[in-house]
């Protein structure tokens, strides 16, 4: 396994990946992995013949200061697990490096009308930081595959409708939400809840399920699911940030012809905001 840290030697060896005529999965993180993100690796390396990921916590999608400063940096953990995981390339670059003039002047990708909405709309620049790094990591990597999971619901498809737009050839591969036995999805920030926290945090899974169940024979009156769902989070301890049903494809308002809904769920336990969705057919 190589750990690269300049751009220049990773260029250097896509070329030579390129030349054999290997195909390449990348799989972009900021770090403190999980299975979650091994699940992602697994699926790139059954479809490609090398695995590239990068580890870089991106301070152009952080719109909270005390976030990018508190994110959990454990970098030896990390090779560790890539090493075993049988991952070819970590490319893992400092900030200076991928913005060498700083965030100010930096060229941006915007995704209009998916970045606006819901998640975009609480946390202003997010995605745009967000597609702004991963088209320059495509860029450097050139993969033939890209694994997002289907945790990052909002991400995934606007990296999904960037990659259309600008012609990128990448065939992105989303993955399911890999979830702990008590139904928590995995995500980097549930290392930061204490004891008594990850008793409560399986509830938001267990409430979104019952939402989603309840959610068909509702369709478009779903408001009073809503409500109910943000008291059951309010009364098992959370402080919920935003319950949102929309159209799985256009992540718009629900209309009659919507074939598939999606919950997307945002709530704080403690400081640490978690999120989770789920997909309905209806
Ligand atoms: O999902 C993430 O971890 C990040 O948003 C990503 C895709 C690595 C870009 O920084």
């Amino acid at each position: 396994m190589k750990i690269i840290h300049d751009p220049i030697l990773l260029r250097e060896s896509v070329k030579q990946i390129k030349q054999k005529a290997q195909e390449i999965a990348f799989i972009p993180t900021m770090g403190n992995l999980h299975n979650g993100h091994l699940a992602l690796i697994k699926e790139g390396q059954k479809v490609a013949d090398i695995t590239i990921v990068s580890i870089f916590v991106n301070p152009m999608q952080f719109n909270n200061k005390a976030d990018l400063i508190n994110y959990p940096i454990t970098l030896k953990a990390d090779y560790e697990k890539l090493m075993l995981a049988g991952v070819d390339i970590i490319f893992v670059p400092s900030v200076d490096v991928i913005y060498p003039h700083g965030l100010e002047t930096q060229t941006y990708i915007e995704v209009p009308m998916l970045s606006n909405c819901l998640e975009g709309k609480l946390r202003p620049g997010h995605f745009r930081g967000m597609s702004t790094i991963v088209a320059k990591l495509f860029n450097l990597i050139q993969p033939d595959y890209a694994c997002f999971g289907e945790k990052d619901f909002q991400q995934l498809a606007i990296i999904k409708q960037m990659v259309k737009d600008l012609a990128m050839p990448i065939n992105i591969i989303s993955v399911p939400i890999v979830r702990a036995d008590n139904g928590l999805a995995l995500s980097s920030r549930n290392s930061k809840l204490n004891e008594s926290e990850q008793n409560i945090a399986p509830l938001l899974a267990r409430v979104m399920h019952d939402l989603g169940e309840q959610l068909p024979s509702k369709r478009l009156n779903y408001q009073a699911l809503i409500v109910e769902a943000s008291k059951a989070l309010e009364e098992g301890g959370f402080k919920p940030d935003s319950i949102d049903i929309v159209d799985a494809k256009t992540l718009q308002t629900l209309h009659n012809k919507s074939n598939k809904a999606v919950i997307l769920m945002a709530a704080f336990l403690g400081n640490t905001r978690l999120i989770d969705n789920k997909v309905v057919n209806l």
